[in-house]
């Protein structure tokens, strides 16, 4: 029986993890962020996926004490796994974490790893830093589990609870044992997987899958804007039929679906299989910004508004909508796009901290009451508000005249829209 559980990185991923476990078990929340564990004791989450009562309700000591983890015998890592600029998977936290984990292991205590990695990265990279950092033997003195974590930030319905979860170990008793102790806290059921590799497996697929497939809606939404049909619509008429799989074309930022699949890219080249359709999607997903923006500005000339010195208002900043996650934002791409060819962009979105915005992207994040009225208006994240404001905001924030809005995710209702708008959907 489990007594106590660790959890190491506490951000959209762990703290969830932590919180769910704290119901059933006594937790140990570790992270390295000295900030993150203040405001965590208070019951503050910076990242608005739970909320304060259910953080100060459940079974958690909030710690920055590595030498603590002593205390558990069974420790979840969910610590950042990025890319680097050249899209190469970086390990430095998960080793790093694996490091402090195997510096204070205790014999006999269960490691799940819960990031998401490349298959093989668990087994090749993650037990030698356990073993070496610790001196213990990895299948006889501590064990290894991996779990990937399929939580989507911003959903309500699909929570760490609701979620089946997938498990896996390399010794069947071990399996049984991090299946009973997920079992305690994810009520959708457990998915035991063959081994390590297959999980890892799993999850890196779940994500290039989905990426892919707005891929492929994304190159549908650049034939059928030459052709002048609306992409919606197109989709509307499709969908009908049984087996058309529903997804829609939009910018996919963010650190998964956009990250994840360069993780099985770079293990399939490791290997000698150069991944052909998961690259030529990344791409085509990668560069929907720079054609949202010529969109943009061709739309401009069309209405006879002069390129340089017009005024382009950006609604939403953050990486999807109704989260205020700025990581990896490809609205960004528009907004650079639209400067480099000399108009002036606007930005409002009152989820995102405007300090974050202007530290990581150079953006001042504005009001929407500070608001000037503007020659277009891009509806680039539809977060709720904006979507439940609808035209009327629309119409509010242009200049007189000005009639153009882009409504990136076709979230707006057409037979709503006044007659004066001219609108343009991805
Ligand atoms: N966010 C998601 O939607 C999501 C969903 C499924 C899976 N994942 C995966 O889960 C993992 C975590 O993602 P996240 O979004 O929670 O990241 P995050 O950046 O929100 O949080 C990571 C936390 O880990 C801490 N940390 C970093 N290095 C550490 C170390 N060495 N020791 C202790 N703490 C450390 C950071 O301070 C931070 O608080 C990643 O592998 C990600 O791909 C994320």
């Amino acid at each position: 029986m489990i007594k106590k559980i660790g959890v190491i990185g506490l951000g959209y991923v762990g703290l969830p993890v932590a919180v769910n476990f704290g119901k059933e078990f006594p937790v140990l929340g570790f992270d390295i962020d000295k900030q993150r564990i203040k405001q965590l004791t208070q019951g503050i989450d910076c990242t608005n996926e739970v909320v304060q009562a259910d953080i100060l309700q459940t079974n958690i000591e909030f710690t920055t004490d590595s030498r603590r983890l002593r205390e558990v015998d069974f420790i979840i890592i969910c610590v950042p796994t990025p890319i680097d600029s050249n899209h190469q998977p970086n390990l430095s936290h998960l080793l790093a974490a694996s490091e402090t984990v195997g510096k204070h292991l205790q014999k006999n205590t269960i490691v799940v790893y819960e990031s998401t990695v490349y298959p093989g990265a668990t087994e090749e990279e993650c037990i030698p830093v356990l073993e070496r950092a610790s001196g213990l033997r990895c299948g006889e003195d501590f064990f290894v589990g991996y779990s990937p974590e399929r939580i989507n930030p911003g959903d309500h319905i699909h929570t760490f609870s609701t979620i089946k979860k997938v498990v896996s170990a390399r010794e069947p008793k071990v399996l049984d044992i991090i299946a009973e102790t997920y079992g305690k806290v994810i009520g959708a059921g457990i998915h035991k997987s063959s081994s390590i590799k297959v999980a890892e497996a799993a999850k890196v697929i779940e994500n290039t899958q989905r990426d892919v497939n707005i891929a492929l809606m994304n190159e549908f939404a650049l034939i059928f804007d030459r052709l002048g049909i609306d992409t919606t619509e197109v989709i509307e008429a499709a969908r009908t039929k049984w087996n058309f799989i529903h997804f829609t074309p939009g910018l996919v930022g963010g650190h998964c679906i956009g990250v994840d699949p360069y993780y099985l890219t770079y293990k399939a080249k490791m290997i000698g299989h150069h991944p052909e359709v998961i690259l030529a999607g990344r791409r085509m997903n990668d560069d929907m910004g720079k054609f949202i923006a010529l969109t943009i500005v061709k739309k401009l000339i069309k209405h006879d508004v002069a390129i340089q010195g017009a005024l382009v208002t950006v609604l939403g900043l953050s990486f999807k909508e109704n989260v205020r996650d700025l990581r990896n934002s490809k609205v960004v791409d528009i907004i650079r796009e639209l400067q480099d060819f000399g108009l002036t962009v606007q930005v409002n979105d009152d989820l995102v901290n405007p300090e974050i915005a202007k530290m990581q992207y150079g953006i001042d994040v504005i009001p929407l009451n500070e608001l000037e009225k503007s020659d277009a208006v891009v509806l680039a994240v539809p977060h709720r508000h904006y979507v439940d404001a609808g035209w009327r905001q629309m119409e509010d924030l242009l200049k007189e005249g000005a009639s153009l809005v882009i409504d990136i995710k076709s979230v707006l209702d057409l037979k709503k829209k006044p007659s004066q708008i001219d609108v343009w959907r991805l």
